[in-house]
């Protein structure tokens, strides 16, 4: 079905694309990110401008990033210089450089992960039933989430990536996500009615599905490129990782249909993850906003040992979310590696384990204080996705516009106008928002 040399496997059906596309947009964005967000941006007021942001922004740019992949079926790098050519090639080094710095604290917060199956099963973070309950689990994430543990956990988390990749079983990655996205469904579902029977669960709810207008008017300053920052993140937007998975597709291939796919996965995912997340936040008497990095680790581990079995389903819990984090990871640095092995000419395993140990030291400084998870990601999501994300916007529907709409249109039956419907959407109000969220990104990094 697709052109590509022995260094780059290609899907076996449209079904294997959508796999290895919803593998790289779930992932610890959904689980780990989006309820950290959520709790900062003060609930529903949030969630409100995100899910438009997901509609009106999201799915148009990845609309973009198909149309180039799919022309040109060819990575990322070679991609930009073969749909722009000239400076735009810059681009694409702009992509690889952004996939090391997510990586890097990616890894460290899916070394948590890990470290989080472990103790499930050693009962680390489990107390007495009760009250007791809150401190233990807090107490425990203090414990794990910097230093030694850390910094091993990562290691760990990195060494499982580099030995996925530089044994090109990618393959198998469309296994795991196979497993991965009814596993998480199913879990979520468990917790998420485990949760609803809370106290706290209806002044959770109130907060996280029903928005404060006046707080929104209040705060846009800061929920708006929080929101555009989680709608990159969390789809896998502004570095080029879905122009590559886009590049193997045929052209008889539905984009918008295989987008909304995926943009559905994702969204029902987030969704669900809050509707475990904040009833017991609540119950805790847990502020939300105070959360931080640890929401989603104090939350389950603390609800895990009220449950029959807790160890049981932590196991199953941290298992699943470890594969969704190590299908997005592998989307990461495939990005780099495929454009260490086509432009610089080294070998997949040699690329992929100096670029993992790149990563890694990267990522140790991450190891040292959480809050330099934050910084990390303040300026991974809110400010270079959002650059790159501009800059294809910029580059396609504006220096490009012909040959996006012709590429975009293949596989789609009848369009009925939508296709200017898009390029002007992307053109005009994707753009302006992308700026001025950057604008307040960047406000928000240096302040
Ligand atoms: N979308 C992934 C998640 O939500 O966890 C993270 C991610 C993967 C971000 C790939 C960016 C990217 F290029
Ligand atoms: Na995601």
């Amino acid at each position: 079905m697709s052109t590509g040399n022995d260094t780059r496997e290609t899907w076996s059906t449209r079904l294997g694309f959508i796999l290895a596309a919803v593998g790289s947009a779930v992932g610890l964005g959904n689980i780990w990110r989006f309820p950290f967000q959520v709790g900062q941006e003060g609930g529903a007021a949030f969630i409100v401008v995100y899910l438009a942001f997901v509609l009106v922004i999201g799915f148009p740019a990845m609309m973009v990033e198909f149309v180039v992949g799919r022309k040109t079926g060819l990575n990322t790098v070679g991609a930009i210089r073969e749909f722009a050519g000239g400076a735009w090639t810059y681009l694409g080094s702009l992509f690889v450089f952004i996939g090391f710095v997510i990586l890097a604290y990616y890894s460290v917060v899916g070394g948590w992960v890990l470290r989080y199956v472990l103790g499930s099963v050693t009962g680390g973070y489990v107390g007495t039933t009760g009250p007791e309950e809150a401190p233990v689990a807090q107490q425990y994430f203090g414990e794990i989430a910097t230093g030694l543990d850390a910094l091993a956990f990562h290691a760990l988390f990195m060494l499982l990536v580099v030995v996925i990749v530089a044994l090109g079983v990618k393959r198998g990655i469309e296994l795991g996500v196979k497993i991965m996205v009814p596993a998480i469904a199913l879990i979520f579902g468990v917790l998420a009615v485990y949760a609803f029977t809370l106290p706290g669960a209806a002044e959770a709810y109130s907060y996280y599905l029903s928005p404060d207008l006046d707080y929104l008017l209040a705060n846009w300053q800061s929920i708006v490129p929080a929101a555009a920052g989680q709608g990159f993140f969390t789809l896998s937007l502004g570095m080029g990782v879905m122009i590559t998975y886009a590049s193997y597709l045929s052209e008889d291939e539905n984009l918008g249909i295989d987008g909304a796919t995926i943009v559905g996965f994702n969204t029902g995912i987030s969704i669900l993850t809050g509707l475990v997340v904040f009833p017991i936040l609540f119950s805790a008497g847990v502020d939300p906003g105070e959360g931080g990095a640890g929401a989603i680790f104090v939350s389950v581990a603390q609800a895990l040992g009220d449950i029959q079995f807790g160890w049981l389903l932590g196991v199953l819990f941290f298992g699943t979310v470890a594969i969704a984090a190590l299908s997005s990871a592998i989307s990461l640095i495939e990005v780099i590696v495929s454009y260490a092995i086509d432009e610089l000419g080294v070998t997949r395993r040699r690329a992929t384990v100096l670029i993992g140990s790149g990563i890694f030291l990267l990522g140790v400084p991450v190891t040292v204080d959480t809050d330099m998870v934050t910084l990390y990601d303040i300026f991974a999501a809110k400010i270079l996705l959002v650059v790159g994300g501009i800059l294809l916007v910029v580059l396609v529907a504006w220096r490009h516009a012909d040959d996006a709409i012709a590429e975009l249109g293949k596989g789609i039956d009848s369009f009925a106008g939508i296709d200017r419907v898009w390029l002007w959407t992307v053109r005009v109000p994707v753009l302006v928002v992308l700026v001025v969220s950057l604008a307040l990104g960047i406000l928000e990094f240096v302040s």
